[in-house]
């Protein structure tokens, strides 16, 4: 199996606090993997470093083999828009624009056409049950719909990984079957999924959960692999 992203011997120092410790982890093509923990153990922190939306104090990520250089800023920007898609508890859609244009953006700021990006996005939301609503504004549909929008915005330039943090830590138990529906369903075609919770019946739904405490990884466990 080839390795999405590997962490090697990551830390992240604070000021004096050090909120991860020694991390190593692996992620091949294709998993479906959890992060759980209490709050405060450093899961987000780990989820900013897999996403390279924060740099480590020491340490080193690959993406796909490659390692990354922190110095390089603007190719680390095109790289993380155009590899992964995030998904966070809350869904950051910008309220001024419609549904299709919220799935637009990251495609259009990849350098896709304006035209091409429209008939991606359509899909997507039409894929997301969202068909018919292209043209509302974030306000004008439930909370459900909004993070599904979250998800198709994740998904417009066909990431190698989705990276979610607590992507159902907003909704209530009808919603969260639906993204974790989805979520499965992006498994099953292919897509590897890391997902932080802290609702233990979630991680096993998943084939991997990883446990952290207190910034560091004390628990790696492969599930057998299942229909999720
Ligand atoms: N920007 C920051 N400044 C200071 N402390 C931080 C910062 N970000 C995270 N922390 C601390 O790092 C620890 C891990 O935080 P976090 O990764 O958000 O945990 P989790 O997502 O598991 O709740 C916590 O003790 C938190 O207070
Ligand atoms: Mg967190």
């Amino acid at each position: 199996m080839s390795i999405v992203i590997q962490l090697r011997d990551i830390s992240k120092k604070i000021r004096d606090e050090t909120i991860l410790k020694n991390i190593n982890l692996s992620i091949s093509k294709g998993e479906f993997i959890s992060i759980i923990g209490p709050s405060g153990s450093g899961k987000s922190s780990l989820l900013y470093i897999l996403g390279l939306l924060d740099i480590p104090s020491s340490g080193e990520v690959y993406v796909e083999g490659e390692k990354i250089e922190f110095t390089e800023s603007s190719k680390i920007a095109h790289f993380r828009n155009l590899k992964f898609g995030f998904v966070f508890q809350f869904h950051y859609l910008i309220a001024e624009f419609s549904l299709l244009e919220n799935v637009m953006v990251p495609m259009v700021k990849a350098g896709i056409s304006r035209e091409d990006a429209k008939e991606k996005a359509a899909l997507l939301l039409q894929k997301l049950g969202l068909g018919g609503k292209e043209k509302r504004k974030p306000f004008q549909i439930s909370g459900g719909e909004q993070q599904r929008v979250a998800i198709a915005r994740a998904l417009a330039n066909d990431p190698i990984l989705i990276i979610a943090d607590e992507p159902t830590g907003n909704l209530d138990s009808k919603n969260t079957a639906i993204v974790m529906d989805i979520f499965c369903k992006l498994h099953m075609e292919g897509k590897t999924v890391i997902m932080v919770t802290h609702e233990i019946e979630l991680t096993e739904r998943t084939e991997r959960i990883v446990k952290m405490l207190d910034g560091k990884i004390i628990e790696d466990l492969e599930l057998s692999k299942k229909k999720c």
